[in-house]
Order: C-alpha cells, then sequence, then structure tokens
C-alpha cells in the first residue's frame, strides 16, 4: 500500500474521539483521509441498531464484521492504494477488544477467535493509538453525553481495557499506549506529534 493506516483504540470515555476530530482540523494533517468504526453507511446503521436493542452477540460481532468489510472495500484500500493516509477512529482492535469480551463464556479465547475472522482480508493497520485510561474516570466522562452506549459500564470496561493491553502486549511494534488520564492539550501534543512522526509530515 501506498499510504498508511493509523487507527485510534479505547475503551469508551477515553478521549480518542474528541482528539480524531482535533486532528482534522489540523492544516499539518489537512491530506488525510479521516474515518470511523461503524461507519456512516447503512451498514453502520445496522451496527447502531444492534448496540442500542437487545441483539445476540455473535450478530452483532457479524454486523461489525460486514461494516468493516464494506469499509475496506468501499474507503480504505481505495484510498491507501491512491497513496492518501488514513486515519480511523476506531478499526478491528475495537471488535477484538469488546466482543472479545462479550462473547467470553462461548469460546475458550474469544478475543483470538474474533481475530482469527479477520485474518485473510482485513487491512492491518500500519500504527495503532491505544488510549487507555481506568475504566471508573472513562465511564464518569461519558456520564455527561446525550447518547450512551450500552458498554459503558465499569466492570465490561475493565474486561475491555484488558482485552486491549493483551493485543498491544502481543503486538508491540504496532501498538503505542498513551495514558489519557491527563488534560487533553498534553493528549493531544502526544498524539499529533507521534502521528506526525509516523506520517513523515513537518514536524509538530
Ligand atoms: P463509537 O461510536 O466509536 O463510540 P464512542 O464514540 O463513544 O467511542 O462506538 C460505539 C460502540 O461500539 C462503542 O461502545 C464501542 C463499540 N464497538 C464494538 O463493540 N465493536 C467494534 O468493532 C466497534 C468498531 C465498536
Amino acid at each position: 500500500m501506498k499510504g498508511k493506516l493509523i487507527t485510534l483504540e479505547g475503551i469508551d470515555g477515553s478521549g480518542k474521539s474528541t482528539i480524531w476530530r482535533l486532528l482534522q482540523n489540523e492544516a499539518i494533517f489537512c491530506d488525510c483521509i479521516f474515518t470511523r468504526e461503524p461507519t456512516t453507511s447503512w451498514l453502520g446503521d445496522a451496527v447502531n441498531r444492534a448496540l442500542h436493542s437487545n441483539t445476540d452477540h455473535i450478530t452483532e460481532l457479524m454486523l461489525f464484521l460486514a461494516d468493516h468489510a464494506d469499509h475496506i472495500a468501499r474507503l480504505i484500500r481505495p484510498s491507501l492504494e491512491s497513496g492518501l493516509n488514513v486515519i480511523s477512529d476506531r478499526y478491528s482492535a475495537s471488535r477484538c477488544a469488546y466482543q472479545g469480551s462479550t462473547l467470553e463464556g462461548l469460546f475458550d479465547d474469544p478475543l483470538e477467535w474474533v481475530r482469527s475472522l479477520h485474518k485473510g482480508w482485513t487491512i492491518n493497520p500500519d500504527l495503532i493509538i491505544l488510549f487507555d485510561i481506568d475504566p471508573a474516570v472513562a465511564v464518569k466522562r461519558c456520564s455527561t453525553r446525550k447518547e450512551q452506549s450500552k458498554f459503558e459500564k465499569i466492570e465490561f470496561l475493565k474486561t475491555v481495557r484488558n482485552n486491549y493491553l493483551r493485543l498491544a502486549a502481543e503486538d508491540r511494534g504496532k501498538f503505542v499506549i498513551i495514558d489519557t488520564d491527563k488534560p487533553l492539550d498534553e493528549v493531544k501534543d502526544e498524539v499529533f506529534r507521534i502521528i506526525a512522526q509516523a506520517l513523515e509530515v513537518r514536524k509538530y
């Protein structure tokens, strides 16, 4: 691929979506494609319907995967092939971390099973920035939002965080972990610097 793929990951309330929005206003990143999962397509709508109902966990995973496949075919692959850099708010690691938790008890190692479902067709990111935070702090941040996800519960997010940390430990070359329990400006500077360096754009 000619372009680079950078993904932002972390539990609900970790601050990644805020930083993703701020990145879009920064001139040095104006040539990047900004995207997210779940996407804004009809498949992303289906995912959101599942997220706001009692949909079975396997069904929910399959919807997330369908949205991911469409995302790759429609936007990620063509952009990277044409040399554009892509920055995505959530990507495959969200599935491994979240569905790795929702499917706990159904499989010996649900995270590994979810990861294996991506093999052979997904496009792996060049860099994954993990926004790491204590779930208690994250849930407090989420409580001021209008629309809340059914996943925003401390006990559940603790398992999701552990899954993220396991993914990072197993793939040290790809992951950068950032502690986001600090002022937004500090997180922003750190993330901007890491992305600028990865994309070899003028130093931030
Ligand atoms: P998102 O809209 O990114 O929430 P937020 O902006 O608050 O971070 O994602 C919605 C929810 O979907 C979020 O709780 C994480 C979850 N999710 C999964 O469980 N699996 C996935 O593969 C993805 C992409 C998201």
